[in-house]
């Protein structure tokens, strides 16, 4: 059966192709009695017909290729429709599960954890980066760092708790003890996991730097964070949360104790080896107790040219912690600074010490004084409001503080 089959296909093959030889022997015959009587231009006609015929179908061919590719191409309003639905298909996960999942934008805002084991190199090159987009893609509450130079815990921290008691969310707070301290506080302190990775700081040295900055740049990894303020276990609040949020957040110059002094304890202090980076009319001395706002903070941990410097060239009786940050701002951002500390203390003993305040010492006529005591600029007018903070306060006074702090402060009774 098969082979019938085969056989009878070629046999048809073949009389196909003897068919085709006659018909092209006769046309070829025919052409050559058509030249030879004289009839040539008919042939001439079927020849163009066809040439036409065949251009009519390239150029089909052509157009519809074309607008194929029209319809496919972001010109077209309808490619849109294309495009969508074949992006809806429900075989495509959903980018975005829940604010919180790994990758979302919550983890670059800020950091769930405190506690990291960045080295202090990667931490600042971290912390130095910056938005180039002006608004925020959220909606941001701006935020006071509140950051704590200790070697241990903090004898005033109730005090502070009370400050801070019902402002959750418009300010945060980080720690820097020494390395081996390790007490945690009540989980319902404000301080609770709040220390961040430290190592030892040794008096007037560079580590007293290195620590703040270590500090600041924990503070900047929060983006919300606006102003950063250094205290030490000694300082007190001499306003409440409210009034000192509103100072520090509404002001558009940062608070840098910073002035030129030709006194021994100033002036001399200045290392000509520090030149040509630093020379002596760009010299400054001030209170290491700063408050900046973020555009100075992260200038502070990205510092990579007069910091080594310093480092390097500024030892005793060059106390880095009182030249470094007031010298660095006067000389490049001189209109970003007010030139004077908001923190108030106590020189008028002489000595190489302030006072430092005993139980005795602490009444409200005395903490009036303090608040109201001298005429200052703010945003360029003139204040009485010149100092929100105070030291250097003993661990005695924390029970009159804490007696005083209802009336004059007006912190939770
Ligand atoms: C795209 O598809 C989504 C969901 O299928 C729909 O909500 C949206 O309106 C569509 N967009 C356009 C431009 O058609
Ligand atoms: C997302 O984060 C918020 C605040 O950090 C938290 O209250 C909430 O429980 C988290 N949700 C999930 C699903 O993890
Ligand atoms: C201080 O000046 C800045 C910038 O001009 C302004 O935004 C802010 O409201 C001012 N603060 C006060 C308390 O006037
Ligand atoms: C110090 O450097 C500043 C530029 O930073 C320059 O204007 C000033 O004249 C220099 N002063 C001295 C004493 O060299
Ligand atoms: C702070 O001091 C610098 C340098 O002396 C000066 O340019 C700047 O205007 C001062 N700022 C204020 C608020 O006085
Ligand atoms: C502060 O300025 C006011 C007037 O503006 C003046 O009466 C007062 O004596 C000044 N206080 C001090 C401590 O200089
Ligand atoms: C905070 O202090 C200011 C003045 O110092 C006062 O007007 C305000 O009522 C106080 N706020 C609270 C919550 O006590």
């Amino acid at each position: 059966m098969k082979e019938q089959q085969i056989f009878s296909s070629n046999l048809r093959t073949r009389m196909k192709q003897r068919r085709f030889t006659v018909f092209v022997k006769d046309l070829f015959s025919r052409f050559k009695n058509q030249v030879r009587g004289g009839s040539l231009h008919v042939t001439a006609s079927i020849v163009l017909c066809l040439s036409i015929g065949s251009t009519v179908v390239i150029l089909v061919m052509f157009i519809n290729d074309h607008v194929k590719k029209y319809l496919a191409s972001s010109e077209n309003p309808c490619s849109y429709l294309l495009c969508n639905s074949s992006l809806s298909s429900p075989s495509l996960p959903p980018l975005i599960q829940s604010p919180n999942a790994s990758g979302s934008l919550s983890d670059l805002i800020a950091p769930k954890e405190l506690w990291h084991s960045m080295k202090d190199k990667e931490l600042l090159w971290r912390a130095s980066m910056v938005p180039h987009i002006d608004e925020y893609p959220y909606s941001r509450t701006p935020k006071v760092a509140f950051m704590f130079l200790t070697r241990g815990r903090l004898p005033l921290a109730e005090l502070w708790e009370k400050f801070f008691d019902g402002h959750e969310g418009l300010y945060s707070i980080y720690v820097h003890t020494s390395p081996e301290f390790s007490e945690q506080p009540p989980e319902s302190s404000a301080f609770y996991n709040r220390r961040i990775p430290s190592k030892p700081v040794e008096w007037g040295g560079a580590t007293m730097v290195d620590a703040e900055r270590r500090l600041l740049a924990n503070a900047l990894l929060d983006f919300s964070n606006e102003r950063f303020l250094l205290l030490s276990e000694t300082c007190i609040p001499i306003f409440n949360f409210t009034t000192i949020y509103n100072y520090l957040i509404n002001s558009k110059q940062s608070f840098i104790g910073s002035f030129d002094d030709p006194r021994a304890n100033a002036r001399g202090r200045y290392n000509k080896r520090l030149c040509p980076t630093v020379n002596i009319s760009d010299w400054r001395k001030g209170s290491q107790w700063f408050e900046l706002d973020r555009k100075l903070a992260r200038e502070m941990v990205s510092d990579v040219k007069y910091y080594p410097v310093f480092r390097k060239h500024c030892k005793p009786p060059c106390y880095m912690d009182e030249h470094y940050l007031p010298t660095l701002v006067t000389k490049r951002w001189p209109q970003l600074n007010s030139n004077r500390s908001i923190t108030w203390v106590d020189w008028s003993a002489g000595g190489p010490h302030p006072v430092t305040f005993m139980r005795k010492d602490v009444s409200e006529e005395f903490l009036k004084r303090i608040r109201n005591g001298i005429n200052c600029t703010y945003n360029g007018s003139i204040t009485t409001v010149c100092f929100l903070f105070a030291r250097k306060f003993h661990p005695s006074t924390l029970e009159p503080l804490l007696r005083i702090a209802p009336s004059l402060l007006g912190f939770n009774l």
